[in-house]
């Protein structure tokens, strides 16, 4: 557009995460605690549109989380295997995955692999489910950004140095 009468940008400013798939060799601070041999690295916290980015990284075998989405979910698949035993698919190294919303599924990684990454677009809630569908918790850009936020408070980045992430 060339009509430049409106000084005025009513944008969000963009954001760019350098190095946002490197999985080794990152200052490990960066990794969010998020369950026992869970972390994750945000890439967005979009809390204009309800969504977040991040990369999960999964350091221990077994049923990782059973849940329920309440918006889509796309995931792209960095290190590792992992499946849903509701689906008769795996997610592998180079896999891309779409989760609609309502689906509930146990996310599980077998025991051969140390390590599983995964980049994950999550629109919406996690509703944590236990094996009756009775629910656990739940989870959104907000209480993701919480975690990080404290998260780098305690490791000395300061609670301040989750912004960067936040649209
Ligand atoms: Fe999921």
């Amino acid at each position: 557009m060339s009509d430049t009468a409106h000084e005025v940008n009513y944008q969000v400013d963009d954001l760019v995460v350098p190095g946002g798939l490197d999985l080794d060799g990152t200052d490990e601070r960066l990794w969010v605690p998020q369950a026992d041999g869970v972390v994750f690295r945000p890439l967005i916290f979009s809390v204009s549109q309800g969504y977040f980015v991040n990369i999960l990284r999964v350091r221990r075998t077994g049923t990782v989380s059973r849940h329920r989405h309440t918006g889509p979910v796309h995931a792209f698949t960095l290190r590792g295997r992992w499946h849903y035993p509701e689906h008769d698919w795996w997610a592998e190294e180079g896999t891309y995955s779409f989760e609609p919303p309502g689906d509930v599924h146990t996310l599980v990684v077998p025991e051969d692999v140390t390590e599983m990454a995964a980049l994950f677009h999550a629109t919406g809630s996690y509703l944590y489910v236990d094996e009756k569908g009775g629910p656990t918790g739940v989870e959104d850009v907000f209480t993701k950004l919480e975690k990080a936020r404290n998260h780098y408070e305690r490791v000395g980045l300061g609670a301040s140095y989750v912004e960067q992430f936040i649209r």
